[in-house]
């Protein structure tokens, strides 16, 4: 099969090569329309089928395979390995859903996940979608404040969480952290179900907390029911440019057709074989590529508790190829590059068999072409950058290894995915020719599988995606396209950053910096960094009469931003300034503090009020570049 001509095959006739592609996958009742261009501001896939995702992704295995490995836990900061055949993931699965049940969760109620990387997690979310409830996860690593946000968004019926989550050197406490979101969230969840871990012990709320296992010792198991494919499947809140959080709705019948299709055309993994996404169930990849994708096809899926270097040594990530006999590894680039500063002439990986794997992934943020060639010369195995966000759910653009391996380019992303018409455009939506820089943009239709809207917030989806460019979808992100269709993603064009792969609002950081007493403005820019690819610095501007206080402010800026949005923000610069560069009308000069921070040339812009604060601004900044 040549990649050119199954994307023809593609653009030929859409709704075909889906309907084709979702005969993959077990319908209760087979859809009506494969596409409606008329229902909400996308159209949407498959209306009127029937199905359950969980069945598709747990039950319909059975027959063929239940004895065979459906989920391996892997801790390594435990040292533990737990195994899970089909069947008892199904069982296990189905017992959980009785559990909400009995708690009172029915379709369409929002269930919140805030747990960490264990099985109990992923049959949490299997369990909701068994009984047709919309789950929300949240990353382990964000704050209570940012919890909070999200139960007062989601307003959730349920909450369920953990004891504690395990990072190198230290026990984080969930159970403190959900009673806090609890205090500051105005929507109240009327049950928390809590799975005590033996790292430490959560204290109950009586008549609102319940013990994980004293819940399930008398719960039924529960069939899965019939979930519309147009309903919705999960939330999963992701950072946009303000302080608020998108919730990003995937539906149902669109998430199991393209990941279904996704295994097999893109990572070219199969029934029986063993996928490992090196990620967390909080972020999309997660969601995608531990939890579902894999499952759906009948593989293997691995989830992996620890980190890629220190838990316990850079060799983390072969020692698990290795025992699992790991096909297809996924992670971020940052994960790589950490384990090349520790190992880079590989003499840790050189003593483990990491045969089995065909093919490493890498998504989240940009592959600089040093990690591709390093990762490529050290595993002898196609290295692939794909490229796609917590909207789409799936690449947007990739080397599709299960319809052709093209040529690589270390950079790029390679070509758009079937589904995807990726143009780059310029500032007033004209397309722009090969190899010229502007906003990439995906013209619409989406394929299934992308979120159709957000939570609640049908004119926020308009504003954030679609107003920009009317018949594109804005994927917020800068770059181009070559003569030869390769996709070069160079950052984001808007206020979000990237740190070690984590999507991450420099909005919301701003929020936190400006609520200090002493801070009269700021601005959050994201600079480059050897390790996680960027890192936020806080320029501030200090009330008249205040001062850094030997550093004080400094600390206590840190601390902020760590206790209301989370350690992951991994916000540790704050640079006191005088004034801060803004247009005539007031607006902060960003994407100019960013080209300063980096040593880039800088474009002053026509509509700067004030050139001279650049000179005064250079001066203090030090110049980040990847050297560290
Ligand atoms: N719960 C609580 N805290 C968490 C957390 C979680 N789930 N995840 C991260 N944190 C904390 C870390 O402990 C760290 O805290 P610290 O400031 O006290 O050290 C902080 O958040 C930053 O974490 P992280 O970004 O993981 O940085 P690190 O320095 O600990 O590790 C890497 C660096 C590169 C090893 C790590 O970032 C990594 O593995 N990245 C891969 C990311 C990834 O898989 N992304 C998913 C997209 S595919
Ligand atoms: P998230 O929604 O967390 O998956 O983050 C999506 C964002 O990460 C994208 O909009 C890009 O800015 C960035 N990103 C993800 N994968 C890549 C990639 N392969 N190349 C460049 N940027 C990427």
């Amino acid at each position: 099969m040549s990649y050119e001509a199954e994307y023809r095959r593609w653009r030929g006739d859409p709704a075909a090569y889906w309907q084709q592609a979702a005969a993959a996958i077990d319908w209760s009742s087979e859809p009506q329309t494969i596409f409606n261009p008329a229902t909400g501001a996308l159209g949407r896939w498959f209306e009127g089928g029937m199905l359950n995702t969980c069945h598709n992704a747990l039950d319909r295995h059975l027959a063929t395979r239940a004895e065979q490995d459906a989920l391996i836990y892997d801790s390594a900061m435990t040292g533990e390995i737990r195994r899970y055949s089909y069947a008892e993931l199904t069982d296990a699965t189905a017992r959980v859903a009785g559990m909400l049940v009995r708690q009172g969760v029915g379709a369409g109620d929002r269930v919140i996940i805030y747990m960490p990387m264990v099985p109990e997690a992923v049959m949490a979310m299997l369990a909701c979608a068994r009984i047709g409830a919309i789950h929300s996860v949240v990353f382990g690593g964000f704050a209570a404040r940012e919890l909070a946000i999200r139960i007062d968004d989601a307003k959730p019926s349920l909450l369920l969480t953990a004891s504690c989550g395990l990072e190198p050197g230290r026990v984080v406490e969930y159970k403190p952290l959900v009673d806090r979101a609890l205090e500051l969230a105005s929507h109240k969840p009327a049950r928390c179900v809590v799975l005590q871990r033996p790292m430490a012990q959560a204290s109950v709320i009586e008549g609102r907390d319940l013990d994980w296992e004293a819940a399930l010792v008398d719960a039924q198991p529960h069939a899965c029911v019939r979930v519309a494919a147009t309903d919705p499947a999960y939330i999963l809140y992701t950072s946009g440019t303000t302080g608020k959080p998108k919730g990003v709705v995937r539906d149902t019948g669109g998430h199991a057709v393209a990941l279904a299709w996704s295994m097999s055309h893109i990572y070219d993994t199969g029934p029986g074989e063993v996928f490992w996404a090196a990620s967390d169930i909080g972020w999309v990849v997660g969601h995608s590529y531990i939890v579902y994708a894999p499952l759906l096809v009948g593989a293997t899926t691995v989830l992996f508790e620890g980190k890629p270097v220190g838990t316990p040594d850079a060799a983390t990530f072969w020692r698990v190829v290795d025992r699992h006999r790991v096909k297809t590894l996924f992670t971020a680039p940052t994960a790589i590059r950490a384990i090349k500063r520790e190992d880079a002439a590989g003499a840790l990986l050189e003593q483990f068999d990491t045969s089995s794997l065909k093919a490493l992934f890498l998504a989240g943020e940009r592959a600089d072409p040093d990690t591709v060639a390093w990762s490529a010369d050290m595993l002898k195995v196609p290295v692939i950058d794909h490229w796609w966000q917590t909207e789409t759910g799936w690449p947007i653009a990739a080397n599709c290894l299960g319809i052709e391996q093209l040529p690589a380019k270390p950079g790029s992303a390679a070509r758009p995915v079937p589904g995807y018409d990726v143009r780059i455009l310029d500032e007033t939506g004209q397309p722009l020719p090969p190899g010229t820089t502007g906003a990439v943009a995906i013209r619409l239709p989406l394929p299934p599988g992308c979120a159709p809207t957000l939570w609640h917030n049908e004119e926020g989806y308009h504003a954030a995606y679609l107003a920009n460019f009317p018949g594109y979808y804005d994927t917020g992100d800068g770059g181009q396209i070559d003569e030869d269709g390769y996709v070069w993603v160079m950052g984001r064009t808007d206020d979000v950053i990237n740190v070690a792969g984590h999507r991450l609002s420099t909005g919301e950081m701003e929020e936190v910096l400006a609520g200090h007493g002493d801070v009269a403005e700021c601005a959050v820019i994201g600079v480059p960094d050897a390790l996680k690819g960027e890192v936020p610095v806080g320029l501030v501007v200090l009330k008249q009469g205040r001062g850094d206080r030997d550093g004080a402010l400094q600390a206590e800026l840190v601390a902020a931003v760590r206790d209301q949005v989370g350690p992951v923000a991994a916000f540790k610069i704050s640079i006191v300034v005088e004034r801060l560069p803004k247009t005539r009308s007031g607006k902060i000069l960003r994407k100019t503090l960013r080209q300063l921070a980096a040593g880039k040339p800088v474009q002053v812009p026509p509509t700067i009020d004030d050139p001279a604060i650049l000179d005064e601004i250079r001066a203090i900044l030090p110049v980040f570049d990847h050297a560290g």
